[in-house]
């Protein structure tokens, strides 16, 4: 029998063109660009029009993918949409792109795993494609955070932007040696309340008293969550790599969750990594929740930084908590 193992393909990303600078915000809360940059190494987020939705910004990566990949949407048997902003809860953003893009023979869901959306959907795209069963899977990494922020919270409203980013999975034989080669996911309920949406949901359905409240709007208690972070991010590299006998030092390149310039650093640190060997998009993007990795992914793919045969190794953090690890080898 022929052994597949699953690999990305393609990648893309769409952010959309309005940009907020750390100087707007100090116009609106109580902030400063100095204090943003220091504490977070953000400079500038990406910001969604109103009316433009994840599916809209998914929509657009994806066209983009098929159009470079010259795949036709009916070729696409399933779409993975990693997203805590859906543009609604039912029916999923998965069926709006789906039915938006003509993938008349696919199917798909959206995934709620927060920061780790992206890691959790191509670790779902691998079981599928690897099995031999699937040919051509979409994993999507996106998030419009600025639907869910407190424009009045300076803890939040200056971490976060919106931005999508997409990744082809096919398979690839195994004896090639090339594409996923272990994926880790994890999850730790002690994070449930520190960083979470408190209504809108069935625990908490939306009055008016929930609106009053703020209750529909993102909450983190940041310090606790940094240091979760700082620990979780270095432990789940060290054991993806351990139980594959792999180094720090043989990886090429290292794309961790952009939450935060310090927890990367931190993480970087602790794995002994160079700076050469680390993608960092967080200046520019922010923390696009599950867009970070598939949009760093994309930008190391165009900048040349990801060549075929070289071993990666991208590493998530987020709510729940969730955490995550996936280690490949690029095949083209
Ligand atoms: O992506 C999912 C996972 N999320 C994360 O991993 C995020 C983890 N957390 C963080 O990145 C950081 O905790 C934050 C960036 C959210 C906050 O940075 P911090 O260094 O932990 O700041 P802090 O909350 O300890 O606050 C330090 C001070 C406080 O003032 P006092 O009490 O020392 O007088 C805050 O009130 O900074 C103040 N502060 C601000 N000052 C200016 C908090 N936010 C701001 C702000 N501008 N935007």
């Amino acid at each position: 029998m022929t052994e597949f193992r699953a690999t990305i393909t393609a990648t893309e990303s769409y952010f959309p063109s309005k940009i907020i600078t750390n100087k707007d915000l100090e116009k609106t809360v109580d902030t400063s660009d100095e204090w943003i940059r220091t504490r977070t190494g953000i400079t500038q987020r990406h910001q969604a029009k109103k009316g433009q939705a994840a599916s809209h910004l998914a929509i657009e990566a994806i066209e983009k993918l098929l159009k470079k990949t010259k795949t036709a949407p009916e070729e696409i048997d399933l779409i993975i949409v990693g997203t805590i902003s859906p543009d609604t809860f039912f029916p999923s953003t998965a069926c709006r792109i789906i039915d938006a893009i003509g993938a008349k023979n696919a199917w798909g869901f959206d995934l709620s795993a927060a920061c780790s959306g992206y890691i959790y959907a191509l670790a779902t795209a691998d079981q599928f494609v690897r099995s031999g069963r699937y040919k051509k899977v979409i994993a999507v990494g996106v998030d419009v955070m600025s639907s869910i922020l407190d424009p009045k919270d300076r803890n939040t409203c200056i971490i976060f932007g919106d931005g999508c980013g997409v990744t082809l999975i096919e398979p690839i034989l195994k004896d090639t040696e090339l594409g996923i080669i272990d994926h880790l996911c994890h999850v730790d309920g002690a994070g449930i309340d520190l960083l979470y949406m408190p209504a809108g949901g069935s625990l908490h359905p939306t009055t008016q008293e929930t609106l009053d409240t703020g209750m529909h709007y993102l909450k983190q208690d940041g310090k606790t969550v940094f240091k979760h972070a700082v620990t979780e991010m270095a432990r789940i590299s060290e054991e993806i790599l351990e139980r594959n006998n792999i180094s720090p030092s043989d990886i090429d390149v290292f794309i961790p969750h952009q939450a935060n310039i310090r927890i990367i650093e931190s993480a970087q640190k602790k794995l002994k990594l160079k700076d050469e060997q680390v993608i960092i998009n967080i200046d520019q993007r922010a923390n696009t929740t599950a867009g970070t990795i598939p949009t760093c992914l994309d930008m190391a793919q165009r900048d040349g930084r990801l060549e075929k045969g070289k071993m990666v190794l991208l590493t998530t953090f987020g709510a729940g908590f969730t955490a995550g690890a996936v280690l490949m080898r690029w095949s083209y």
